[in-house]
């Protein structure tokens, strides 16, 4: 199959609304910095980030992807939509699909799927893939995809600095009106324990350092076979949103890559084609599966006009999995944006100091099956009231 024909594929299904939403508590690093001893130029220089989304007893994924995902509907209607996929690796029950929540907070039809993904950060992407699949089948229809996840290291492991949550949702659709997501698909996969967590656990284990090799194997990986399923070129790109588990580690992400496509690794072309990507990343901190895609928000929302450019993004989970694909800026995609609302969801999260922090992160529910009302806490519009009987149980605001 030549080249030409491989890219063409069905070029007109996409992205085609995209909204953020996050926690009512941040702790900045600078806090953590004087709580820990660690000099805040590691933080703010060394891994590129200022602050972390913490969320409120009363929040949870199920809440943040609530919130991302209702002004999606409220824009656009759920007649069309006949699926939810629902992508995250802080799942919070074995069986149920965390989105059979937010379709019941959403009041979505009943004629609709709706599935839970895990790969840990990667699962976003099999989630925008297989909801591309779907409307390729029936161009009518429109998958909501949502990614949402709270990242979580024991107090004191270096991770700890690298902890966020946030939740995208995303309707995807043939004539989208954002990013039209292009055939070609770079994919690879290594058994690797780089980050992983046991389901006995509420943190993750983590090997650092090794984490951040399996990334750029993934990088390579995925660029070897993007090419060889007849990708674009690298200097085709006009920016790259990459898994940011740490905004820093997009930039390493993007040297590997063009230093593997015998390129000028020159600084100031990295950070134009990566800078406006982190915008977001550096205050939200790790947001897993909607790291990749809160990087594209940030790049629509913050830099110049993309019209008709190609962007590429690199989709990494643990474990691991990744995917490279590019997706072309829709012309007009700015009139529907959501700009100002992302600003705001970062905006007007509340400062914690440490102590408060350390409560919250050492918060559990008793698992006696009793009832266990929680404290009306988020000002965001979707809460979860308790648990009862072991099931978790929540109402809008
Ligand atoms: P660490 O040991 O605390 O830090 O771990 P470090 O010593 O490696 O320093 C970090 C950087 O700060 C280095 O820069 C230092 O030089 C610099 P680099 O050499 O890498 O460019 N630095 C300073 N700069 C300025 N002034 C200073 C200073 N001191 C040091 N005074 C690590 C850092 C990221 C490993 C740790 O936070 C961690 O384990 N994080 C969790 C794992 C992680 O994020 N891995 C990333 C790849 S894996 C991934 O992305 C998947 C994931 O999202 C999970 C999933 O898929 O579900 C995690």
């Amino acid at each position: 199959m030549s080249v030409t024909s491989v890219m063409s594929g069905d070029p007109t299904i996409g992205i085609h609304d995209l909204s953020f939403a996050t926690t009512q508590y941040v702790l900045t690093h600078a806090t953590l910095a004087a709580e820990n001893g660690t000099d805040i130029a590691k933080y703010h220089a060394g891994i590129g980030q200022r602050s972390m989304s913490v969320p409120a007893a009363d929040e949870d994924i199920v809440t943040m992807a609530a919130a991302a995902a209702a002004p999606v509907i409220a824009r656009h209607g759920a007649e069309r939509i006949r699926t939810v996929v629902f992508a995250t690796e802080t799942s919070v029950d074995q069986a149920k699909a965390a989105g059979i929540h937010v379709h019941s907070l959403l009041g979505l039809p009943s004629a609709t799927r709706v599935v839970e993904l895990k790969q840990a950060c990667y699962g976003a992407t099999a989630a925008l893939q297989f909801a591309i699949g779907l409307v390729h089948r029936d161009r009518s229809q429109q998958v909501l995809v949502i990614a949402s996840d709270v990242s979580k290291y024991e107090l004191g492991n270096p991770g700890e600095a690298t902890q966020g949550a946030a939740a995208v949702a995303m309707l995807v659709s043939a004539d989208p009106a954002l990013v039209r997501i292009e055939d070609p698909s770079g994919v690879f996969t290594a058994d690797i324990m780089d980050f992983w967590r046991p389901n006995y656990r509420t943190t993750a284990l983590v090997d650092g350092q090794e984490s951040i090799s399996a990334y750029l194997q993934a990088v390579e990986g995925t660029w070897k076979d993007y090419t060889e399923q007849g990708g674009r070129a690298l200097t085709e790109f006009s920016a790259f949103c990459y898994h940011q588990p740490f905004t820093k580690m997009a930039y390493k992400a993007h040297r590997h890559l063009t230093q593997q496509g015998g390129h000028d690794t020159d600084q100031a072309e990295i950070a134009r084609c990566v800078g406006p990507t982190t915008t977001y990343n550096m205050d939200v901190g790790n947001s897993y599966t909607a790291s990749v895609y809160l990087a594209l928000a940030s790049l629509l929302d913050h830099a110049d006009d993309l019209t008709d450019q190609a962007v590429g993004f690199l989709s990494y989970g643990s474990g691991s999995v990744a995917e490279f694909f590019a997706g072309t800026v829709v012309p007009g995609y700015r009139s529907h944006l959501r700009s100002a609302m992302h600003r705001e969801a970062v905006a007007r999260r509340e400062d914690i100091d440490y102590a408060q922090y350390r409560v919250l992160h050492e918060q559990a529910f008793p698992v006696d099956g009793g009832d266990h009302p929680l404290p009306r806490e988020t000002t965001g519009p979707y809460r979860l009231a308790g648990i009862s009987g072991h099931k978790r149980i929540y109402e809008p605001r």
